[in-house]
């Protein structure tokens, strides 16, 4: 009976399972602390703020799997929020693929969100769960480039310059973030017609594109951005530092 079935769920996935080799050496990125947090329990807790999200799957990489569990049991969750942790694999889009395996049935929606991006505001959380629920079958946060971009080709001689070869109009490209939304038989769709070789996709998004169906943006925003460079570490501390100062008045 449709009327009796229950609305279906909203759930995270998070791949976490990268090495983070562009922070330099050290623990695994997600596992590196801002403000003497693991970057990963900030993403965690960014999903979990959202009120519509009830399981977040942690992808942990594969060596640390005990010991992610173990610093996500300890953790302060609201009641509504499950937590999942399963290993991660080889690149990001076998990592995503895996944490998707481990959604129960009831999940309609999906978000897929970078452990990398800690300090998402629940604001464009939501933004991306209203559009997906809204009908769009894939919806990513994005913002204007401030750079302008250029597309290189290889260069001419071994170590020498490499030559600039196109100048897409800056005014049409975005930079784009996560959550990632999808419907849920949109998302395993793309993921199972399209294997992951070599580095595998860097945004779901981009295999629901390959298949054809429609991928909408919704507004990102600035504090959403990728923790990849000792840089952002700093830059990502000042925005906690600046919430913790604003939280005081
Ligand atoms: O390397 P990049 O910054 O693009 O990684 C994006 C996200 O994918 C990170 O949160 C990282 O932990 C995750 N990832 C993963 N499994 C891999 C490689 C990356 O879960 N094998």
């Amino acid at each position: 009976m449709t009327d009796e079935s229950p609305t279906p769920r909203t759930a995270a996935v998070i791949p976490a399972a990268g090495r983070g080799v562009r922070l330099g050496p050290g623990a695994p990125k997600a596992l590196r602390t801002l403000n003497g947090t693991p970057i990963l329990v900030h993403a965690v807790r960014a999903m979990a703020a959202s009120n519509a999200v009830s399981l977040v799957v942690v992808v942990a990489p594969p060596d640390d799997t005990t010991s992610v569990k173990t610093l996500l049991t300890d953790l302060v969750l609201p009641d509504r929020t499950e937590v999942v942790v399963v290993p991660g694999g080889e690149n990001r889009q076998e990592s995503v693929r895996l944490g998707l395996d481990a959604l129960p049935e009831d999940i309609g929606t999906v978000l897929v969100h970078d452990a990398a991006r800690p300090l998402v505001p629940v604001d464009t959380v939501d933004a991306v769960i209203e559009a997906v629920r809204e009908g769009a079958p894939a919806v990513v946060p994005a913002l204007p480039l401030a750079d302008t971009v250029k597309e290189v080709g290889p260069a001419l001689r071994e170590g020498g310059p490499q030559p600039v070869v196109a100048t897409p109009e800056r005014a049409r490209l975005r930079a784009v973030q996560t959550p990632q939304g999808f419907d849920r038989a949109t998302l395993l769709r793309a993921h199972r017609a399209i294997a992951a070789e070599g580095e595998g996709a860097t945004d779901c998004a981009g295999l629901v594109e390959r298949l054809g169906e429609p991928v909408v943006v919704v507004p990102g925003h600035e504090e959403a951005f990728k923790v990849t460079r000792p840089l952002d570490l700093v830059l990502a501390e000042a925005v906690l530092a600046r919430r913790r100062a604003n939280d005081g008045f």
